[in-house]
């Protein structure tokens, strides 16, 4: 079996051919988007998607093993990245190594995503530097919400310097690719232009080198709120509700279950000829 797409392969995309990359958090799920994506990350919009917590400040470590380990049973060809969760990695590089290393042994991940720019640069270094592959996230960087005051989009006007200057210093750091969160679109190409590795976009228009997005949004399942960057490809949550209540109606009627669901009190004879 050939093995998964490496970092350094998803590194070499850039110039050449875009990145697709969705999240997943289930085996089965993960088993889908392998089947077409080049990059599967286990988001910490684990907490929102399916946990139901309000922001992504609530999940934790252990959260994100046990999604991560059910990821990996689902993907052959596609690169796992994994999320650091808030708390685990700002105090200082050897807190963010430690908790990298617990994060890909216990779960298999080939990387780990952190948020942050130049003030989280050091950190990059020091887990690269020690066989940790590291994708940036700079822009929106929703673990800092407090902070920034909401979920505002960033790098407009004068602003844009700084966000250019936090996707350079995580770049040069030694990220192999990073997440553009919520940009103009104009910077998210001039990002794209001035650093050396892939940018994946969400929320930062279509000249970045690839683009990533939650999948129970793509889904239409997630439909708590929509962000304008969101475009949905299916409509599922719709259609389970509909499911949902028709199997509701099933048993209140005696609808269900049918003749074919049913276990008879004698086994069938076997056919002839068979042993
Ligand atoms: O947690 C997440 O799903 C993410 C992506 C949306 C980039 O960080
Ligand atoms: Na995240």
């Amino acid at each position: 079996r050939k093995p998964r797409l490496s970092p350094g392969e998803i590194r070499a995309r850039k110039g050449a051919e875009p990145v697709v990359v969705l999240t997943a958090y289930t085996t089965p799920m993960a088993q889908l988007v392998d089947a077409s994506c080049d990059v599967v990350l286990v988001g910490d919009s684990v907490g929102m998607v399916l946990h139901g917590l309000p922001s992504t400040l609530g999940v934790t470590m252990e959260m994100m093993i046990m999604h991560g380990q059910a990821v990996a049973r689902g993907l052959e060809r596609a690169c796992l990245v994994i999320d650091m969760p808030f708390g685990s990695y700002e105090e200082s590089p050897q807190q963010a190594f430690r908790n990298a290393a617990r994060l890909m042994v216990e779960t298999g991940a080939q990387a780990v995503k952190l948020e942050g720019g130049q003030h989280m640069a050091e950190t990059v270094r020091f887990l690269v530097q020690r066989g940790i592959p590291v994708m940036g996230h700079v822009g929106l960087t929703p673990q800092s919400v407090n902070t920034l005051g909401g979920y505002k989009v960033q790098g407009r006007g004068a602003d844009g310097e700084r966000v250019l200057k936090d996707a350079v210093a995580v770049a040069e750091a030694g990220a192999f690719s990073v997440v553009l969160e919520k940009l103009p679109a104009d910077l998210g190409a001039r990002i794209t232009r001035e650093i050396a590795v892939p940018t994946i976009g969400i929320g930062a228009g279509l000249d970045c080198d690839g683009q990533v997005l939650v999948i129970d949004d793509v889904l239409g399942i997630f439909t708590g709120f929509r962000p304008k960057f969101v475009k949905r490809y299916a409509e599922l949550g719709q259609i389970s509700a509909e499911a949902i209540a028709a199997y509701a109606d099933d048993v209140r009627a005696r609808r269900f279950p049918g003749p074919e669901h049913l276990f008879a009190s004698e086994l069938a004879p076997k056919p002839e000829g068979k042993a």
